[in-house]
């Protein structure tokens, strides 16, 4: 797609809501000094629950009013989970909770492909966002999202929690200090047994379950098991593969402690070469991307457990001087000449919740372990990995006013975004 296209195409998608006026509702004021956090949990499946939980424990200064999912068993169960299940209301449609001035911040934790629409349209309703990596089903709408964080001044929080993990920031501190000599490489390692999904017929959606807010900006499908529950990671309608799914922690350490922002290019290849099932995601990925003076190696095989290298999923960082592994189980240097060296542990969920509710309480995104900025930058070599597996070849990259491009490629230039299905657009921010 050209320039002039794309520049169409995003008009015509974007849609009804053109809320750049839009009242915040959240303002410093509203939210006095000894107020505790109103906080809601818009999906609530694995990882929402986890957001319920851990939310619900963070301290006296935040509380889970809302849950919300358009599968009642699970608003049910994650109401559960929390402290005063009968006090928490439990919303079927996210926007109720946007609507609803009480609530000052929303986590979210729905597939892949809801979350920047949902997070863009939190941020105008004035809520702060704490959004489950990755931020962006596209590097579109992550660009547009970056924009609207910055546009209504929110606290925007990427749930890649190795940035609130001590040990980590020590360690990359210790590293860019000299630790291990001059870094010129890292790799992002993701490396474990996925199981096999079979192949599954279509099938009514579970009674009471609104299938078609599931669907959102995703064209219309019969629903099937396969594209429910988790699974949903391996179909590029809501995914984004593993290279989305586990594979952004490993990369986001990686570009985080080679201090790089966004390739030059990204040359790889990516396959099913174990998968024979309803999977449309890669099982076998090797990516190197490109920053001129680094090099950031992904590389993911997902048909075995054995954790090569000492990792499952882990980083190793090339200095000149030697080597700094940070992984699961935490971080070692291994200086050439010298034993390997424990020096602390890994990430921190429960920290990066905090850090969160500390900064919106605050209303201070500067104070984010984990900003939509750095977030997007780290969802982008995700989205790039999966380009150039989709396309087959290497991608050239460029920014212009519009954002990014993929030098003299259309086929490439068209995965930058996606058709939103009528009614489920992008807010447009004016
Ligand atoms: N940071 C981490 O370590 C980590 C770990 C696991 C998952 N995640 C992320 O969390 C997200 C959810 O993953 P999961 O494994 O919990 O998936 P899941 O399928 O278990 O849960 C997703 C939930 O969202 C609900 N949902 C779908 N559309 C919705 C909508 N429009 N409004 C409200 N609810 C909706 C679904 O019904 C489901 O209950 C993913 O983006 C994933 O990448 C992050």
């Amino acid at each position: 797609m050209d320039k002039t296209n794309r520049r169409d195409f995003a008009k015509s998608t974007a849609g009804a809501l053109a809320l750049s006026s839009a009242p915040l509702i959240v303002t410093r004021g509203a939210l006095a000094a000894n107020d505790a956090l109103q906080h809601a949990v818009i999906g609530v499946g694995g990882q929402g629950s986890n957001h319920v939980k851990r939310f619900s424990q963070a301290g006296a200064d935040c509380r889970v009013m809302a849950v919300c999912d358009v599968d009642p068993e699970r608003r049910e169960a994650a109401a559960a989970l929390t402290p005063e299940p009968g006090a928490v209301k439990k919303v079927g449609d996210y926007r109720r909770i946007l609507d609803d001035p009480g609530v000052h911040s929303v986590s979210i934790a729905t597939p892949d492909h809801w979350h920047a629409k949902i997070a863009i349209e939190a941020l105008m309703a004035g809520k702060h966002v704490y959004v489950e990596k990755p931020c962006c089903h596209n590097i579109a709408e992550g660009e547009l999202l970056v924009k609207a964080a910055k546009r209504y001044g929110r606290c925007v929080q990427h749930g890649t929690q190795s940035r609130s993990g001590d040990g980590i920031i020590k360690a990359i501190a210790m590293m860019r200090d000299g630790l291990i000599g001059t870094v010129r490489a890292a790799k992002a390692i993701n490396h474990q047994l996925r199981e096999l999904i079979g192949k599954v017929e279509p099938e009514p959606a579970p009674g009471g379950v609104n299938y078609d807010l599931w669907l959102g900006p995703a064209p219309e499908h019969p629903f099937t098991r396969n594209r429910w529950r988790y699974n949903w990671h391996w179909f590029w309608d809501y995914g984004t593969g593993d290279a989305g799914n586990d594979g952004i922690h490993q990369i986001d350490v990686a570009r985080w402690g080679l201090g790089v922002t966004t390739p030059r290019a990204a040359h790889g290849c990516g396959a099913q070469l174990y998968y024979d099932d309803d999977h449309q995601t890669p099982d076998t990925q090797t990516v190197v991307f490109d920053f001129e003076t680094r090099h950031l190696i992904y590389e993911m095989r997902l048909w075995t457990d054995y954790p090569l290298e000492g990792h499952d999923n882990g980083n190793v960082f090339y200095g000149d001087e030697g080597e700094l592994e940070i992984g699961r189980k935490g971080c070692v240097v291994t200086r050439i000449g010298e034993e390997p060296r424990k020096l602390g542990g890994g990430s921190n969920l429960d920290a990066h919740v905090r850090n969160f509710i500390d900064c919106a309480l605050a209303d201070d995104p500067g104070g984010l372990n984990a900003p939509i900025e750095e977030g997007f930058l780290s969802a982008s070599l995700s989205h790039f990995a999966n380009i150039n597996t989709r396309v087959g070849r290497s991608l050239f990259i460029e920014r212009d006013g519009e954002g990014i491009r993929f030098r003299d490629d259309d086929e490439a230039n068209k995965l930058l975004t996606r058709e939103y299905r009528s009614g489920y657009e992008l807010p447009q921010l004016g």
